[in-house]
């Protein structure tokens, strides 16, 4: 059996959205597991955080996933990349019943769709046959509230894009994470109160406490590594579904 710590040895991951949490925690687990792993962002903050994070293990590249001509560019310089991931948020998080939502409002919500659409549009000429492509939706998508529309219609969307995409690029495997609330840098607009509110957010889930980037990282590792998954959903998400 080959030692954990090379299974992706010889393999060029490419993370957008890698500069935190999510991405990041995957930048690192798949640099640890042996692979040559780029991650990108837009802000001189995350990249500088996460230079700190990664310690040189990984390549930061400063791109904005909606900029289809520096993605064409990173892509060809690589060459060959054998997973490709998007955690990248793209779009704004509206939290605002349906109806109270303006057209642009809602629509802003679906730059995560549009963001990971070009990823695999620009992305997939350049992932290899036996490789993987994978994106990062979230428990809305199947966990209906108030407030949470825009993220529920988003999450739906990119789950069924990861289904049609997983049919049509055959035999590259095309999957998808769906995580519950992870503790991130998404949650920093609470201040000083994320703690008290993300603890009350979480207190009726089965698993009942925030979960870790790392955790949903292990998950984006595992459809990686396991040859015979493609056009799934994998939740992470503390039993929220249940809950
Ligand atoms: N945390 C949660 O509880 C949770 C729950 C459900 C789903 N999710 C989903 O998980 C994914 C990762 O989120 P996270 O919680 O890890 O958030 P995060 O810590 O804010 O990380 C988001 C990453 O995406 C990058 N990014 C955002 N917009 C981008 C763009 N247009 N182009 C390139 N990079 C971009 C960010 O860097 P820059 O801002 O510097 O570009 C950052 O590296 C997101 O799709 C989010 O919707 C998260």
């Amino acid at each position: 059996m080959q030692a954990p710590e090379t299974v992706l040895n010889g393999k060029n991951v490419v993370v957008i959205g890698g500069t935190s949490g999510i991405g990041l925690a995957t930048a690192i687990a798949a640099s640890k597991l042996g692979a040559r792993v780029w991650a990108c962002g837009r802000s001189a903050e995350h990249m500088e955080k996460a230079r700190e994070a990664t310690a040189g293990k990984v390549e930061l590249v400063q791109l904005d996933t909606h900029d289809d001509a520096a993605m064409t560019r990173l892509f060809t310089d690589i060459g060959r990349i054998d997973h490709l991931v998007s955690a990248a948020t793209g779009g704004t998080r509206t939290l605002k019943p349906l109806i109270e939502q303006s057209e642009e409002q809602f629509q802003a919500a679906f730059g995560k769709l549009w963001g990971y659409a070009k990823v695999a549009r620009i992305g997939a000429p350049f992932v290899a046959q036996d490789g993987t492509i994978t994106f990062v939706s979230g428990a809305p998508a199947r966990r209906f509230k108030p407030n949470m529309s825009a993220l529920s219609c988003v999450g739906g969307a990119v789950e069924n894009m990861v289904r049609c995409l997983a049919v049509e690029l055959s035999p590259i495997r095309v999957n998808v994470v769906s995580p519950g609330i992870i503790d991130t840098a998404l949650f920093d607009w609470m201040g000083s109160e994320k703690t008290e509110r993300v603890s009350a957010m979480t207190q009726g889930q089965l698993v009942r406490r925030i979960g870790r980037p790392e955790e949903v990282a292990s998950a984006l590792v595992y459809l990686m590594l396991n040859g015979y998954a493609t056009g799934t959903t994998v939740d992470v998400d503390g039993g929220q579904l249940l809950s």
